[in-house]
């Protein structure tokens, strides 16, 4: 951990740029943790519906099981009611989370077509409402994500972002594309230099971190106070370390696979872990010798012996 934080959302110390993205469908608690551990500085879980958080379901309260060592974390609320966000705010907030972070991002079909997610980003003042509630009602910081806008003819960024300043954020991560763009195109970085420009809270960015050469490109090029990874993190969480994969060697690799995949296990139980696991694993296999014969094994194996001999006999290079 550096010695002096850098940046504050509002009074938390974050101990360091890197960040791991919110990424749904990855985020659980065993990929936070290695995250954390290999250095990134806060980490995000995926995005949580209100609702079902105040439904209780099984999958929130999966994704709500916190560790001891989990600091700091972002908590992702989406939803588009503000009662609701509040009281799900007021309910995460107690179960120890640093930061409250408010979804305006995500692009996917089944969230926006509910009104939440980025199809907030077309009811500016619904944002400025929502936020203000939720200012008011947690002690955490509460900071936001969002893209550019909609689309290509409603880029209204610059009047989110004031709208989330004046609301009382204390933070906001900035996606450099359009929802409509979903992940095509690239991240427009101008776009969130602007943001950069604009506002007094700190701002992160988003998008097309790509490999470790990316990080400083995209802090000299927005000026940003944290450099959010996403996609590039998955299998790789030596990117915390400005390392890339390739120049990882599989002898450095095969112990973190081992931790990561027991972490999975204990987390999600035996076949949920190895199944879950899957699509880390992919990532963590490119560029090795492993052959086609033992990815297949790898991706089918449920029991933690058959991995240990699968990962044993794969020549280290
Ligand atoms: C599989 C996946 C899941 C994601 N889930 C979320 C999410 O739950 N909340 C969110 O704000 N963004 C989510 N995102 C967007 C990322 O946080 C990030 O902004 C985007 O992927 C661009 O960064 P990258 O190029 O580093 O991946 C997701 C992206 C991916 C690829």
């Amino acid at each position: 951990m550096s010695e002096s934080p850098a940046f504050f959302i509002r009074d938390v110390p974050i101990h360091g740029p890197l960040i791991l993205a919110p990424l749904s469908g990855y985020n659980d608690q065993p990929f936070r943790r290695m995250c954390l551990e290999f250095g990134a500085a806060l980490v995000y879980t995926g995005l949580l519906s209100a609702s079902a958080i105040l439904y209780g379901s099984q999958r929130s309260d999966e994704m709500l099981r916190f560790h001891a060592d989990e600091h700091p974390l972002a908590c992702q609320l989406f939803g588009s009611d503000a009662d609701m966000l509040a009281k799900a705010a007021r309910a995460v907030e107690t179960l120890g989370i640093d930061v409250l972070d408010f979804n305006m991002g995500c692009a996917e079909p089944k969230i926006v077509k509910g009104g939440h997610g980025a199809a907030l980003l077309k009811d500016p003042a619904q944002i400025g409402r929502i936020v203000t509630r939720l200012v008011n009602t947690v002690r955490v910081p509460v900071t936001g994500k969002i893209r550019l806008g909609w689309d290509a003819g409603s880029r209204n960024y610059m009047e989110v972002v004031h709208i989330l300043e004046d609301s009382g954020a204390a933070m906001i991560a900035v996606h450099g594309r359009t929802a409509d763009q979903q992940y095509t195109g690239l991240a427009d970085w101008n776009a969130i230099a602007e943001v950069k420009q604009a506002v007094r809270i700190p701002v992160i960015a988003s998008g097309d971190v790509r490999c470790a050469a990316d990080i400083p490109r995209i802090q000299a090029h927005t000026g940003c106070d944290g450099v959010m990874i996403g996609r590039a993190a998955i299998g790789n969480p030596w990117i915390f370390q400005h390392r890339d994969l390739p120049d990882i060697l599989w002898e450095e690799r095969k112990p973190v696979i081992m931790e990561h995949l027991r972490r999975m296990v204990d987390f999600h139980g035996e076949i949920q872990g190895h199944r879950r696991f899957r699509k880390h694993l992919r990532r963590y296999l490119t560029s090795t010798d492993v052959s086609r014969q033992q990815r297949r094994a790898f991706l089918h194996c449920e029991d933690l012996a058959t991995f240990t001999t699968l990962l044993e006999n794969v020549a280290d290079v």
